[in-house]
């Protein structure tokens, strides 16, 4: 049996908007993603064991089953016990390159290699959205990370809808090395400070979903129009995320004076990100940003945007 190597790419958020609670606990949303090169590598080797061993690169990263990489491991047993108990289990190895607890999806993406990883050692032949319904089991940016490119996520953010791409463009991002933010915490404190602007009844989110849809973002994407792409970045996470980290504020505000079209905190944070032209340009505000905040912890990424979700190699 052949050992797989994949490619995972991280995402960042363009649009993130919060529309309401759901019945399941999560929240309505609709989001512009947007896969970016700067991706985790991961080794899936059978192993002649009955066992799912993980190894990864980072020592902040768990490698039990707290680890959404494992848990995706655990399901394609649970599905597929047949194919299990025939090929039996992995190793799985991440070269974990994604800053963790960043609002990059770094734990969705591993968790998406693994499902594509398995299915292809196990010869189970599935399909890109087989594939997608699996992961949405483990997370709600698991089917985007599989896909890649840019599209919208509504529902939990597993509903897709693939738009023109944004391939050509560069982006900076910075983060405090030591600073992670919990998403759950985000999404509860949004709910705790802005419940009352919940839209509840099935007709307004539907309305609130089309306005995105046909709205001026998804236009300016699909005609690459760069200032407007820049100015109508939005996420509703940065009104609970920033007051809270004031650092992440001053980045922000220090990213945005340093050039580019468009500055925006990713998911639920705390990576602070740049849209810009080229590489020569990404590399002039990372240089102006490091020499405006001198701080050790602060680390930046200069990275492509990609069309491109998990990739075997
Ligand atoms: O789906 P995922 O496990 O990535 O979500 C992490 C957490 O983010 C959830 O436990 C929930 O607290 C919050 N969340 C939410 N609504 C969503 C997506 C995530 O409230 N649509």
């Amino acid at each position: 049996m052949q050992t797989y190597t994949l490619i995972a790419p991280a995402k960042i958020n363009l649009y993130l908007e919060i529309i309401g609670d759901r019945p399941d606990g999560y929240h309505e949303l609709v989001m512009i993603l947007q896969s970016i090169d700067l991706a985790d590598h991961l080794e899936i080797r059978p192993n002649g064991t009955q066992e799912f061993r993980l190894t990864c690169s980072h020592p902040q990263v768990p490698t039990d089953e707290t680890n959404l990489a494992y848990r995706a491991a655990q399901l394609m047993k649970q599905e597929f016990s047949k194919a299990f108990a025939n090929y039996g289990g992995v190793d799985i190895t991440i070269d974990k390159r994604i800053p963790v607890a960043a609002g990059l999806a770094g734990g969705s993406t591993d968790a998406a290699a693994v499902l594509v990883g398995l299915d292809l050692i196990w010869e189970l032949g599935l399909t890109l959205p087989e594939l997608q319904q699996l992961g949405e089991k483990l997370g709600s940016d698991v089917p985007f990370c599989m896909a890649g490119g840019t599209a919208i996520a509504t529902g939990r953010g597993e509903k897709l809808d693939p738009i023109e791409d944004l391939e050509s463009l560069w982006v900076v991002l910075g983060k405090y090395q030591s600073l992670e933010v919990s998403t759950p915490w985000a999404y509860k404190t949004y709910r705790q400070q802005f419940g009352h602007e919940y839209v509840s009844d099935r007709p307004g989110v539907k309305s609130r979903t089309l306005k995105v849809h046909s709205g001026p973002l998804v236009q300016a994407i699909s005609h690459k129009e760069q200032p407007k792409i820049g100015k109508l970045l939005h996420n509703d996470l940065e009104k609970v995320v920033l007051p809270e980290y004031p650092q992440v504020n001053h980045l922000r505000n220090i990213l945005q004076q340093s050039g580019g079209f468009g500055t925006m905190m990713s998911g639920s944070g705390p990576t602070v990100f740049t849209l810009c032209q080229s590489q020569e340009e990404a590399e002039t505000i990372k240089n102006k940003a490091r020499l405006a905040i001198s701080d050790q912890d602060l680390e930046f990424w200069v990275t492509k945007l990609s069309s491109t979700g998990v990739q075997v190699v």
